[in-house]
């Protein structure tokens, strides 16, 4: 990957936002010894961990929106296509849906939900516990139990549970 698609993208997030992003490709390197990926998948992951939050900078005047937390996700979608020129589908899909997962997720999407939910700088102790799965090679597990926390924490706040997110509980719920 070229210095300079890594410095845009740095343009994109606060200083705090960055210190998650950092924090999710020290933990894509493990991830990648443990679960020997090819440097295709590492690659595509680490362009998507790049991008999947850059809208986040934008997305404040959406904040009384019912599904709030995701609107971030689809400004990244188009950030990615239109300032990054990316075509893959399967990237701009795991950028998509990295909020709410939703069944039959690709393994991309399936690694940048959970090292999302799990990287190095997420100090409490729910994220702890995915990681620790992830990093035992249990991918299945760990999406699983993410998504099921996720579930629950959207519940404590009465917000809106996204359909995607109740079917993507159900769909691994039923797999694992
Ligand atoms: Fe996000
Ligand atoms: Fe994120």
């Amino acid at each position: 990957m070229k210095k300079n698609f890594i410095d845009k993208s740095k343009t994109y997030y606060t200083e705090k936002r960055w210190h998650h992003i950092e924090g999710m490709l020290h933990l894509l390197d493990d991830v990648k010894k443990i679960y020997h990926l090819s440097d295709n998948l590492y690659n595509d992951l680490k362009i998507a961990i790049l991008l999947h939050d850059t809208g986040k900078k934008f997305d404040s005047e959406y904040n009384k929106y019912p599904y709030s937390g995701i609107i971030h996700s689809r400004i990244s979608y188009k950030i990615a296509k239109h300032d990054f020129g990316i075509k893959d589908r399967v990237i701009l899909n795991a950028i998509l849906f990295h909020p709410t997962g939703k069944a039959k997720m690709s393994t991309l999407e399936k690694f940048l939900y959970v090292i999302d939910f799990s990287e190095y700088n997420r100090k409490f102790s729910k994220a702890k516990k995915i990681r620790g799965l992830l990093l035992e090679k249990k991918l299945t597990e760990s999406l699983l139990c993410s998504s099921k926390m996720k579930l629950d924490y959207i519940k404590s706040t009465e917000q809106a549970i996204h359909p995607n997110t109740i079917e993507m509980v159900k769909y691994y719920e039923k797999i694992y």
